[in-house]
């Protein structure tokens, strides 16, 4: 099938290819404010409005293109019967924010599929988005960061950059977006002979900040690779708006989240169900949302640490002797919980702060030891497994100041850091012939379990996956 849409939204297009549906975008440049203004000016409904809208794009493009199918996309927001379509300057965002501020107002999408210069198919949605209260400097704020991107969206508002806005969303992710994917893939499967497409699923990295976060990269290929439709993006959410965002989120259909600093404790708690792993480490980097709305908790860092030793090295075994970790933050916990069910006997934890060490230990296990950070290396000859789980030596960071030639030359070391790969812990043990595994395999693994769990599928973690990571 041939399709066009008839918009140049990159939400759109990227909304079509998660779909894995093969598309050509061409803009309608049709006068969207003039046949507004004549709209309102006949008093029509909004929702007509926006099926009007969306009506003249597709139409336009499939004059020129008979033989295609034209997809035509439009939206407006209805609140109180006064019509919001996209903002014209900062001053009217301002104003439509002002008015948003606190109330609900309805998000319609019109979506229409023209064929020969005739429609063929029409869908309209409605979504009500009830807005969290803002103050005028919140607004203001808004308006001056989010501009450009606002200036393209009905309302003024990008809700896949800014959910932290909404109180309470009744709605779909994709109508919100602006391309009702689901009804449409239902009609093109109808229509298309060859392909069966299938509605994407979207998973997302939730954090503060969450730009650096490798994990889109690394599902977003792992998607591509299985060919699965679906999605995966990071949200950033501000501090204070985590449990309520999860909540509009999973409204809006999203399926699953991993989750990092600082929300991995919040996340535990917002949970329906803990996996007996989340509740041993007491955080969770995964959530899973079942068809009822309800959240399974769970934390793969452990799972990603050991699967990185066992993969790496054939012949390390965690019962065979004490370990030493350093490190006693939020890192350190999922590594001593995994020794710890993997059968390591003993574990000798070393941290700068002494009583951050010691209560962990006293949460987590009599076979916990606690010794001091100046006597670490009097650990080593007896200490099968070395993990460095402190920032220690990731580029930027001190480095991290270690003696190692006493060691057990049988021991493995590893380090969690992965900026660099080859930290200088990991060259100094390799220098004396022990053997080493570096931390972004911890990384990869831990999102298997997930990714699984949403799309239905155990990637496969090769190098190509990890050198797209640490490109
Ligand atoms: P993460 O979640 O990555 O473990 P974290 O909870 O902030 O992050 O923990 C960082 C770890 O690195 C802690 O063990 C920290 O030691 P403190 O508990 O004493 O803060 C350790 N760390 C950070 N900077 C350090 C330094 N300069 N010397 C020694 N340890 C350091």
């Amino acid at each position: 099938m041939d399709l066009i849409l008839a918009s140049q939204s990159s939400t759109r297009r990227r909304i079509l290819s998660c779909a894995r549906i093969i598309a050509k975008a061409v803009s309608p440049q049709i006068d969207e404010e003039n046949i507004t203004k004549s709209l309102m000016a006949e008093k029509a409904m909004p929702r007509d409005i926006a099926d009007t809208l969306a009506e003249h794009k597709a139409k336009k493009v499939s004059i020129k293109n008979p033989l295609s199918w034209v997809l035509g996309c439009d939206q407006v927001l209805d609140f109180e019967g006064k019509v919001f379509g996209k903002p014209i300057t900062q001053e009217d965002l301002k104003q439509s924010l002002i008015r948003l501020s606190g109330t609900t107002h309805r998000l319609i999408t019109a979506n229409i599929i023209y064929h020969n210069t005739r429609p063929m198919w029409r869908h309209i949605s409605v979504s009500h988005m009830t807005m969290h209260s803002m103050t005028i400097t919140e607004i203001e704020m808004y308006v001056e960061q989010s501009w450009p991107e606002a200036q393209h969206s009905a309302g003024g508002y990008y809700f896949e950059k800014t959910p932290h806005l909404f109180s309470e969303v009744r709605g779909n992710w994709f109508d919100i977006m602006g391309l009702s994917i689901g009804p449409v893939v239902e009609y093109l499967n109808q229509h298309s002979k060859v392909t069966v497409f299938q509605a994407p699923k979207i998973a997302a990295v939730l954090g503060h900040p969450v730009a650096h976060s490798k994990s889109p990269r690394m599902h977003g290929h792992w998607l591509e690779t299985n060919r699965i439709s679906g999605s995966y993006i990071a949200i950033d959410i501000p501090l204070c708006r985590f449990s309520e965002t999860v909540r509009v989120l999973i409204g809006v259909g999203i399926i699953g989240f991993n989750v990092t600093l600082p929300y991995k404790e919040d996340a535990l708690a917002l949970a329906d169900y803990l996996t007996p792993r989340a509740k041993a480490i007491g955080a969770a980097n995964t959530l899973i949302i079942d068809l009822n709305g309800l959240i399974t908790a769970d934390n793969t860092d452990g799972y990603g640490f050991i699967t990185n030793l066992k993969v790496n090295s054939s012949d390390w075994f965690p019962q065979t002797g004490p370990a030493l970790v350093l490190g006693a933050g939020g890192a350190s916990r999922a590594v001593l919980v995994s020794l710890i069910e993997a059968g390591c006997p003993k574990i000798y934890l070393t941290n700068r702060t002494f009583q951050r060490a010691k209560d962990l230990a006293f949460q987590l296990s009599p076979l916990i030891e606690v010794i001091d950070w100046e006597d670490k290396e009097r650990y080593l000859p007896i200490v099968t497994t070395v993990v460095n789980t402190t920032s220690l030596g990731m580029t930027g960071k001190p480095p991290l100041e270690i003696d190692l030639s006493s060691i057990n030359l049988k021991a493995l070391v590893t380090d969690l850091v992965y900026t660099p790969l080859d930290t200088p812990l990991l060259a100094q043990a390799y220098s004396l012939g022990c053997s080493v595994v570096d931390g972004i395999g911890m990384l990869l693994h831990q999102g298997g379990p997930g990714f699984e769990a949403w799309f239905g599928t155990r990637p496969i973690v090769d190098s190509e996956v990890e050198a797209l990571v640490l490109k």
